[in-house]
C-alpha cells in the first residue's frame, strides 16, 4: 500500500480510537464542531495530567533553581506591544479570487493556484494570529485585549515578583504550564495544529556569557525528556532554524521535529531569546527588570534560554509512537504501548466471573487496595476475560489483574491469595501474591 494512504489510515485509526475510548473528542461536536478545537475526555485528561506531572518532576521538583507560576490568560495589551506580537506575530495569508477560501501561503505546494478549486490566489498579506477580545462593558479601543499566544510572557511579566519573593541566584528558571491561543489560518492534523492548546515552557535566566553552554545543557535535557516519555530516538530530528526564519525574539533556535504519520513536523523548540523580552518590558512598563549581581556589584538584565514543549503535540507524538497492532489466533489486536507512568490506567482489576459473589468480593478488596495507593486503577467486569484484555490493551493499560478460584484457595493453599497479572505487551500471565502486588507495581512504575 502507498505510504501516504497507510499513514492516513493510521491517523484515522488513532483518531477513531481516541473518540471511541474517551481520549479526545471533536470540540462542540453536537453542533457540528468548531474548527481547530478538541475536547479531552476522561482518558485524555489522565494522559495529559500524567505528562504534566512527569514534566514538573523533571524540570521543577527535581531541581532547586526553578520557580513555577500560573499567570492569567488575559494580559494587559501593552504586554503584546512590548513583546513584538502585535506588530509581528503573523503568518502569510492568501485568498482565492474565485472561491474566496483562505490559506497559509507558506504551506501551499503551488502558491499561485487554489488547492480547492484551481482558481488564482491573490497576493499574500500578513495575518496576525492573536485572538482579540473586549474587556469590560466599553466597546472602544481601550478595552481591547488578547488571549495569550504563548505562556512565555506570563513569566517575563512576573520576573520581578519572583526575584522580590525568592531572591534567586543566577542562573535560575521560571516554568509555566497553561493554555495558549492562536487564530491559525488552517488548523489541521487532529490535535497537531489547533487554535487552543497547552504549552509547558521554561524561561531560564543566565549571564549572557553562559548562553552557549546553557543552550547545550537544555538541548540534552530535552532529549532526556523525550526518552522519559518513551518517544523513539529514531523519530526525533533536530532542525537548526535558518537565520532568516528565526522568530523576532530569537538569536538561535533548534526545532525538535518528530516523525508524525503525516510527516516530519515541529514538536518542540529551544530558543536563545537574549534579553529581548526583559529589555522591552523594562522600557515599556518603566519598571526596572534587572538582577543584582552581588559579586560584580552591578545590575544586569539577564539573558534567556527558552525550552518550549507543546502539550497537545506531546500527546499526539506519544499516541502515534505507542499505537501497535499484532495478530494472535487470526485476530488483530490493537494496543497502546504506553509507559506505565503515562498510561491513563495503571491496572484493571477483574473477578474471573461477575456472577460469583465470593470472587467479586475478593476482587473488590484487591481493587480498593490498589486504588488507594495508585488512584489510576479501573474496575472491569464487563464481558469475558478475553474481551476485557482487548479493551484494556486498546487504552494502554499495562497490567490486568484477575481474581479467580485459585485466589480463594480452591486450587490448594499454595495459590491462595495470589492473583493473575497479565502483561499488556507480551500477553504473559504470572501469579503474584496479593501482599506483593503493591511493591511489584510500584517497582515497575519507577
Ligand atoms: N514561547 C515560544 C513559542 O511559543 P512556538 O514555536 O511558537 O514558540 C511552542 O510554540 C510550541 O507550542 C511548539 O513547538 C508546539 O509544540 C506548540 N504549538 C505552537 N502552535 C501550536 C498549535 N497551533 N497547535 C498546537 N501546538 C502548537
Amino acid at each position: 500500500m502507498h505510504d501516504n494512504k497507510k499513514n492516513q489510515e493510521l491517523m484515522d485509526k488513532i483518531t477513531s480510537l481516541c473518540k471511541r475510548r474517551g481520549f479526545i473528542y471533536q470540540g462542540s461536536e453536537i453542533y457540528g464542531g468548531l474548527a481547530g478545537t478538541w475536547d479531552y475526555g476522561p482518558l485524555g485528561v489522565a494522559l495529559k495530567e500524567n505528562i504534566k506531572a512527569l514534566w514538573r518532576k523533571q524540570f521543577v521538583y527535581n531541581r532547586e533553581d526553578m520557580y513555577e507560576v500560573d499567570a492569567a490568560l488575559l494580559m494587559n495589551p501593552k504586554v503584546w506591544e512590548a513583546s513584538g506580537h502585535v506588530a509581528g506575530f503573523s503568518d502569510p495569508l492568501t485568498e482565492c479570487t474565485q472561491c474566496k477560501r483562505r490559506f497559509r501561503a507558506d504551506q501551499l505546494e503551488d502558491p499561485t493556484k487554489c488547492p480547492e478549486c484551481d482558481g488564482a490566489l491573490g497576493e499574500p498579506r500578513q495575518f496576525n494570529m492573536m485572538f482579540k477580545t473586549q474587556i469590560g462593558a466599553m466597546e472602544d479601543s481601550s478595552s481591547i485585549a488578547y488571549f495569550r499566544p504563548e505562556t512565555a510572557q506570563g513569566m517575563f511579566v512576573n520576573f520581578k515578583n519572583v526575584i522580590d519573593s525568592f531572591h534567586p541566584k543566577l542562573p535560575f528558571g521560571m516554568a509555566q504550564i497553561g493554555k495558549a491561543f492562536r487564530n491559525e489560518i488552517t488548523p489541521r492534523d487532529f490535535i497537531f495544529r489547533v487554535r487552543e492548546f497547552e504549552q509547558m515552557e521554561i524561561e531560564y535566566f543566565i549571564h549572557e556569557s553562559q548562553w552557549e553552554a546553557t543552550f547545550e545543557e537544555w538541548r540534552k535535557g530535552m532529549h532526556e525528556w523525550m526518552r522519559t516519555i518513551g518517544l523513539p530516538e529514531k523519530n526525533i530530528h533536530e532542525l537548526e532554524v535558518p537565520k532568516d526564519d528565526l522568530a523576532h525574539y530569537s538569536k538561535r533556535t533548534i526545532d525538535f521535529e518528530f516523525d508524525f504519520p503525516f510527516g516530519r513536523k515541529e514538536l518542540y523548540g529551544l530558543a536563545y531569546r537574549t534579553d529581548f523580552d526583559l529589555q522591552n518590558h523594562s522600557q515599556a512598563s518603566t519598571v526596572e527588570l534587572t538582577y543584582l549581581d552581588e559579586e560584580a556589584k552591578e545590575k544586569i538584565v539577564p539573558h534567556v534560554i527558552e525550552p518550549t514543549f507543546g502539550l497537545d503535540r506531546t500527546v499526539l507524538a506519544i499516541l502515534t509512537a505507542a499505537y501497535h497492532e499484532d495478530e494472535k489466533d487470526g485476530e488483530v489486536r490493537s494496543f497502546l504501548k504506553l509507559k506505565p507512568q503515562i498510561a491513563p490506567v495503571i491496572c484493571a482489576v477483574s473477578p474471573l466471573l461477575k456472577n460469583k459473589p465470593e470472587l467479586v468480593a475478593k476482587a473488590r478488596e484487591v481493587f480498593t487496595l490498589l486504588k488507594e495507593k495508585f488512584g489510576r486503577v479501573m474496575w472491569d467486569d464487563n464481558g469475558n476475560i478475553g474481551k476485557r484484555y482487548r479493551r484494556q490493551d486498546e487504552i494502554g493499560t499495562p497490567w490486568c489483574i484477575v481474581v479467580d478460584f485459585d485466589t480463594l484457595g480452591e486450587g490448594g493453599d499454595a495459590l491462595r491469595d495470589t492473583v493473575t497479572v497479565r502483561d499488556r505487551d507480551s500477553g504473559q500471565q504470572t501469579r503474584v501474591a496479593i501482599d506483593a502486588l503493591l511493591t511489584t507495581i510500584a517497582t515497575h512504575l519507577k
